[in-house]
């Protein structure tokens, strides 16, 4: 979801909320008014009536005149669109009457109290009193439809206010809500006109505490691409360094070849090439083994049986220890760890291809692969060749390392990416002596399948 939607979406709510709040709050007043309204009419209604009754002479009702008196309409403040009449109860005579009020009884009846009746044609809320002697009734009254018309008015004016809080409300929200995303449209905004080599981290000052997650995984982000970029560089120097040597040395050998006058010294330098191209493709295969690893962080997602493996990749080199005379002596249990195929494939490789390539012709190497005490599976590798000086044993898986006075050819990278490839998968990497207390062995312990994974220690 875009930002935009985001923004959107919230306003959205919020607005829906706060509507939903006012259509309560108005209903609360409305209903609110419309009791008050009532109440105050009808305490109105009956002070008045019984003011009126106090205050008109006790003679009126004798006057022997049919005439009916009008009273001047009353004051805007005090009695506003009351009506009033006064009855003569014994003749049944309307006495006096406001201009407003019709000549027919607002309660036909004369049944004292407050009564919603009906007289000229409209409904009406009125309050009769009578005299204590029975002679003559005051009623008082207010048409129903101006009662609705008050508190009509008196909820509109709440309205109004609502109406300016609600916009008040909402622009306050819509502020609030464009102010927390500025932030994160700032760090979107340096984020692309960013060099695209610039790994440094976003400061984490600089936004809300709820986007500190966020922050937090992009800066890891940009950590983890620096550090890929930075291997990947080193990777390439490092390749450019190494394969310019036995390509310099192919040059001299070839035009050794090209110089040579006769037909001996001619195949001794082609020899040569093709020692060379041999070492180079070995060299360009070490590198690109390299490179995959580099290049991706290897998921443990395979359940490998060592045993398999291994004596799949044992056969590649058959041929091999057989033209130096060399024997392999397989002792494999079917041994499930939880790795990653091609990189396990990779340390079995270079482990048998070192005992090979560095013991004489002749030598014996053991490839042993069990499960271990724990659940957890070994894989040792051992030869009796010349083995590697103790001081030399922990420097041996540093990349480019190799023992001096070593007479065979080789790149130095096949023990760091065993390393590398043993620590990625949390096993334990010992070496010592080989068959016989001659010769060198390694030892690799894979964790066992389910077992929480640890960084491996090369000890
Ligand atoms: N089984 C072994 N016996 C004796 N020396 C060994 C053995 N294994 C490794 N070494 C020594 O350790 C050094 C480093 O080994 P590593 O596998 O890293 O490189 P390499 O074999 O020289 O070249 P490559 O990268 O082609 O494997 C070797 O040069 C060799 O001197
Ligand atoms: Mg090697």
């Amino acid at each position: 979801m875009t930002m935009k939607a985001l923004r959107s979406r919230q306003l959205v709510v919020l607005l829906i909320v706060q509507a939903g709040f006012w259509v309560v709050w108005m209903s609360l007043l409305t209903w609110t008014e419309t009791r008050d309204v009532t109440g105050r009419l009808d305490s109105a209604l009956s002070q008045s009536a019984r003011q009126a009754l106090m205050s008109i002479p006790k003679h009126l009702a004798d006057l022997s005149s049919t005439e009916t008196f009008i009273a001047p309409p009353p004051s805007p403040v005090e009695l506003k669109r009351v009506n009033f009449q006064m009855w003569d109860l014994r003749t049944g005579r309307l006495l006096m009457r406001t201009p407003s009020s019709p000549r027919e009884p607002f309660v036909p009846g004369f049944v004292e109290g407050f009564n919603d009746s009906t007289a000229a044609g409209g409904p009406w809320r009125a309050y009769a009193v009578s005299d204590v002697e029975g002679r003559v009734q005051i009623q008082m009254a207010r048409a129903e439809e101006q009662i609705k018309a008050d508190i009509v008015s008196s909820v509109l004016k709440g309205l109004g206010g609502a109406m300016v809080m609600f916009v008040c409300l909402a622009s306050m929200m819509w502020v609030t809500v464009v102010c927390s995303f500025r932030p994160m449209q700032r760090a979107g905004e340096a984020l692309r006109h960013r060099d695209r080599l610039d790994f440094t981290p976003l400061a984490l000052r600089e936004f809300p505490l709820e986007v500190h997650p966020f922050v937090n995984a992009v800066n890891d982000l940009q950590l983890r691409q620096s550090e890929a970029l930075v291997r990947e560089r080193q990777f390439l120097s490092d390749a450019a360094h190494e394969l310019r040597t036995p390509l310099a040395a192919l040059t001299t050998q070839a035009q050794q070849a090209l110089r040579a006058t006769d037909a001996a010294h001619r195949d001794e330098a082609l020899v040569q090439v093709l020692a060379g191209t041999r070492r180079a493709t070995r060299l360009a295969e070490q590198l690109l083994d390299q490179a995959q690893l580099d290049a991706h962080d290897c998921m443990l997602t395979d359940r490998v049986d060592l045993a398999s493996l291994v004596s799949l990749e044992v056969r590649e080199f058959d041929a091999r220890a057989h033209a130096k005379g060399q024997h392999i002596r397989l002792e494999i249990e079917p041994t499930v760890v939880l790795a990653n195929v091609d990189a396990v494939g990779v340390l079995i490789r270079n482990l048998i291809d070192n005992a090979l390539r560095h013991a004489p012709a002749g030598a014996r190497v053991e490839i042993v692969c069990h499960p271990g005490g724990e659940g957890d599976a070994v894989l040792t590798v051992r030869d009796d060749g010349p083995g590697i000086p103790d001081a030399d044993c922990e420097r041996v898986f540093e990349r480019f390392y190799r023992v001096s006075g070593s007479k065979e050819s080789g790149s130095g990278i096949g023990l760091s990416l065993v390393a590398r490839i043993a620590r990625m998968h949390g096993a334990r990497l010992t070496c010592g002596k080989g068959i016989d207390g001659k010769g060198w062995c390694v030892s690799v312990a894979f964790p066992a399948v389910g077992e929480p994974f640890v960084a491996g220690a090369l000890s």
